[in-house]
C-alpha cells in the first residue's frame, strides 16, 4: 500500500496544507522545513487529521541535508511513495535594479532545491514507483514583469520536471508539476527584491486570490489521482494558459502594459 509522504517547506503555507490534505487519509508524513515552530504546528495538525509521521529540518539548498532526510525515511517508513518540493522563496524586482546576489539566492532554493530533491529521494521513489509533485508557479508560464529571477527559477522547475516525466516513465515514477497563480500565505515573509514597493505590490496580488492555500492542496490531491501531469489549480491560470498557447503576442503586450504600470507606480511611491 502507498502512503507514505515527504514535503519540503511543511511549516507553513501551501505545505502545511498538503500534509493536511493526505494526513486525512491517514498517510504518513516526513515534514521538512528550515524552522522547527512552523514544523511542530504542522505535526500536531496532521495527527488531529489522522496522519502520522515526523518532522527533521532540512535546508533544500544544503544536498547532505536532503540525503540525510531520504535515509530517515528508509529507517522510519521503509521507503517513500510521494516527494512534494514545496520549499520555495519570494522575490521581486525589474531585471536592471536586481543583482547577481538576488539570482543566486533566487535559483540556489526554488529550482536547484528541487533539483536536489528529486536527486536524493530518487532511489527510493524507484524502488517505491513512487511520485514526485514539483511545487513551480505561474510564474513559469507567464512570464510577469519585474520577477525575472523568480520567473526563471520556476520555469526551470517545469523544465525539470517534463524531462523527468519523459525520462522515469520507464521506472515508472510518476511525475506532476503545479503552476498556481497568487494565494494567500506567508510567502511575503522570505520576500527579497531591491524595493519596497515592489514588496507592496507582491503582498496585494497574494491577496487577490479567490482561493486558499486549502482548496489548492484539495485540487493537487485530486488532481495526482487522476494523473494529471500539470496542475493549474486556478480557473483564471487555466485559462490564461490556454490563451497564451494560442496567442503569445497578446500576453506579451499585456505584461508590457502591465510592466509600464508597475514601474510607473513603483516611481510614484519612491518620490
Ligand atoms: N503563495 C503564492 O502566491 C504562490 C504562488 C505560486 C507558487 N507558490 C509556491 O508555493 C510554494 C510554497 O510557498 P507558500 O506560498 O506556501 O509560502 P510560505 O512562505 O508560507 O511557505 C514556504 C515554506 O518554505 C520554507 N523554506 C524557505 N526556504 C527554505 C529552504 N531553503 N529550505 C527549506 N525550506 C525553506 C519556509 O520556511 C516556509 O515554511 C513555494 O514554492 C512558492 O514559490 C506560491
Amino acid at each position: 500500500m502507498q502512503n507514505r509522504i515527504m514535503i519540503t517547506g511543511a511549516g507553513s503555507g501551501l505545505g502545511r496544507e498538503i500534509a493536511l490534505r493526505w494526513a486525512r487519509e491517514g498517510w504518513r508524513l516526513a515534514l521538512s522545513d528550515i524552522t522547527d515552530g512552523g514544523l511542530q504546528e504542522t505535526l500536531k495538525g496532521v495527527r488531529e487529521a489522522g496522519g502520522e509521521g515526523f518532522v527533521q529540518r532540512c535546508d533544500v539548498r544544503d544536498y547532505s541535508q536532503l540525503t540525510a532526510l531520504a535515509q530517515a525515511c528508509e529507517q522510519k517508513f521503509g521507503g517513500i511513495d510521494i516527494i512534494v518540493n514545496n520549499a520555495g522563496v519570494a522575490s521581486g524586482g525589474f531585471f536592471d535594479e536586481l543583482s547577481l546576489e538576488d539570482w543566486d539566492w533566487q535559483i540556489a532554493i526554488n529550482l536547484m532545491g528541487v533539483v536536489k530533491g528529486c536527486k536524493a529521494f530518487l532511489p527510493l521513489l524507484a524502488q517505491s514507483k513512487g511520485k514526485i509533485i514539483n511545487i513551480a508557479s505561474m510564474a513559469a508560464l507567464m512570464q510577469g514583469p519585474a520577477m525575472s529571477n523568480y520567473n526563471v527559477a520556476k520555469a526551470g522547475v517545469v523544465a525539470l520536471s517534463e524531462s523527468l516525466l519523459v525520462e522515469l516513465r520507464q521506472s515508472e515514477v510518476g511525475v506532476h508539476v503545479v503552476c498556481p497563480s497568487f494565494f494567500q500565505t506567508n510567502l511575503l515573509d522570505s520576500f527579497r527584491g531591491p524595493t519596497p514597493a515592489m514588496k507592496a505590490q507582491v503582498g496585494k496580488l497574494l491577496e487577490s486570490s479567490p482561493i486558499s492555500a486549502s482548496d489548492i492542496a484539495d485540487y493537487i490531491f485530486r488532481q495526482v489521482a487522476e494523473g494529471e501531469f500539470m496542475i493549474l489549480p486556478h480557473e483564471q491560470g487555466r485559462m490564461a494558459w490556454h490563451l497564451k498557447q494560442k496567442n503569445p503576442q497578446m500576453l506579451y503586450d499585456e505584461m508590457a502594459i502591465m510592466a509600464e504600470k508597475m514601474r510607473a507606480k513603483a516611481r510614484s511611491v519612491s518620490s
